[in-house]
C-alpha cells in the first residue's frame, strides 16, 4: 500500500518528519484522483521543516508537505477536461474564502487579505503523497513529452509570473530592455535565465560560487555566468530578476542598474540581517533614474500555462540536467539539505 503514504511534517520540528500511512484521500465530488509521481523540494520546504514557516490544516499538528507536484490522473470525473493517464501538476494557492477582489477574479496570487491557503505550505495538505486529489480547475495538464521534467512546472510558474509582471512594467515607456541580470543560479535563477533567453535578452547570471553544474547549465543556455561582487560585474542591466533573497544585494542592485531599469525580487529570505544603507542616496538614485523595484510571489493559472509552454519549448536534455538527485519518500529529510552538485532534488513518490 505504498501509494497511500505521505510525507508529513510538524513545522519547525525537523526531527518529526515522517512517512505516514494516510487514509485513502476522501473522494470529494468533482476532484481528480492523481497517482503522485515526483515531488520537487525547494527552500520553502526547508523553511517549513527547519524554521517553522508553514501552517498545518486547522486543528492538526501535521501537514502533508509538498507543493512542486507531478502525477498521473487515475480518476477523472466526466466533464473535468482530464482523462485517465494525463500528466498533471497541481496549482499551489487557493483563493481566500471571503474572497477579496483579486481572489474573486482568479488572481489568488494577488490576494489582498492574506487569508489565501497553499497546498503543502499554508493550511492545506500538499502533494507529497502516493495519491492526491486536486480540483480540475487547479490542475494543469502537461505535454506528455515533458515526462519527469513536468515536476519543474511550479517553480517555473513563479518565474513566469515574475517575468510577465516585469514585461508589463516595461510598457510604461517605448524603449525595450536588452540586458538582463539574474542573481542566484539555483533552480529559480536558472528558470529566470531560461525565460530571459527565451525572450531574446542577453542574460548574465551571478552566483556566489561556481561549484557544481550551475555554471555549465548557464553557459549551455547561451547566458553568461559570473561569480563575485555585483559592483564588479562590468554589466549594466536593464532588468534584474533577483533570486537569492539576500537582502543587502537589493540595495547594491539599485546602484548598478541602467537608467529606467526594473528590478524584480523573487527570493524569500528567512534571514534577519540588518545593514546600514544610505536611504536618501538610494531614494535620489531611484527617483532620478525611474528605477522600479518590486516583489513577486506565487503564480496564477495563466502563469502555470506560460511556464508549461516555456518548458515544452526548452531543450529537454537541459531540463533533465536540472534534476540532479532523486530520493525515496523516506529520504525526504536528508534531501532538504543540498550538496554542491545539486540543482533540483526530487522525491520519487513511488518508492
Ligand atoms: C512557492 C509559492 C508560495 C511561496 C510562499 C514558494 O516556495 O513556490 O507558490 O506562494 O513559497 O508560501
Amino acid at each position: 500500500m505504498t501509494d497511500l503514504k505521505a510525507i508529513t511534517v510538524v513545522p519547525g520540528k525537523p526531527e518529526q518528519v515522517q512517512v505516514s500511512d494516510l487514509p485513502d484521500p476522501q473522494p470529494e465530488s468533482g476532484t481528480l484522483l492523481v497517482a503522485g509521481r515526483l515531488l520537487g523540494i525547494c527552500g520553502t520546504d526547508v523553511d517549513i521543516v527547519d524554521k517553522g514557516y508553514g501552517w498545518p490544516p486547522p486543528g492538526r499538528d501535521r501537514l502533508v508537505i509538498g507543493h512542486e507536484s507531478l502525477g498521473t490522473v487515475v480518476e477523472a470525473p466526466a466533464g473535468s477536461g482530464f482523462t485517465t493517464g494525463d500528466l498533471v501538476a497541481g496549482i499551489v494557492r487557493r483563493p481566500d474564502p471571503v474572497p477579496c477582489g483579486p481572489c474573486s477574479r482568479g488572481e489568488w496570487d494577488f490576494c489582498r487579505n492574506g487569508q489565501y491557503t497553499e497546498r503543502g505550505i499554508k493550511e492545506l495538505d500538499g502533494y507529497g503523497a502516493g495519491l492526491w486529489r486536486v480540483e480540475p480547475d487547479f490542475g494543469i495538464r502537461l505535454d506528455p513529452s515533458l515526462g519527469d521534467c513536468g515536476v519543474l512546472l511550479e517553480p517555473a510558474s513563479v518565474l513566469a509570473k515574475a517575468w510577465e509582471q516585469t514585461d508589463r512594467i516595461f510598457t510604461r515607456a517605448t524603449w525595450r530592455p536588452t540586458v538582463a541580470l539574474v542573481t542566484g543560479a539555483g533552480p529559480i535563477g536558472l528558470f529566470a535565465a531560461l525565460l530571459g533567453v527565451q525572450r531574446g535578452l542577453q542574460v548574465h547570471v551571478l552566483d556566489r560560487s561556481d561549484a557544481g553544474p550551475k555554471a555549465q547549465l548557464v553557459t549551455d543556455l547561451g547566458a553568461t555566468f559570473h561569480t563575485g561582487d555585483v559592483t564588479d560585474l562590468g554589466v549594466t542591466p536593464d532588468v534584474v530578476i533577483e533570486c537569492t533573497g539576500h537582502g543587502p544585494l537589493v540595495f547594491e542592485l539599485a546602484e548598478v542598474v541602467a537608467p529606467d531599469a526594473v528590478i524584480c525580487l523573487t527570493g524569500i529570505s528567512s534571514g534577519t540581517r540588518t545593514v546600514a544603507i544610505g536611504l536618501d542616496q538610494l531614494n535620489k538614485a531611484m527617483v532620478l533614474e525611474n528605477t522600479v523595484l518590486f516583489g513577486s510571489v506565487n503564480a496564477g493559472r495563466r502563469h502555470y500555462q506560460q511556464a508549461a509552454d516555456a518548458l515544452t519549448k526548452a531543450d529537454r536534455r537541459w531540463l533533465e540536467r536540472l534534476i540532479t538527485r532523486r530520493v525515496p519518500m523516506s529520504g525526504f529529510a536528508d534531501a532538504l539539505h543540498k550538496n554542491d552538485d545539486d540543482v533540483k532534488v526530487v522525491v520519487d513518490l513511488n518508492t
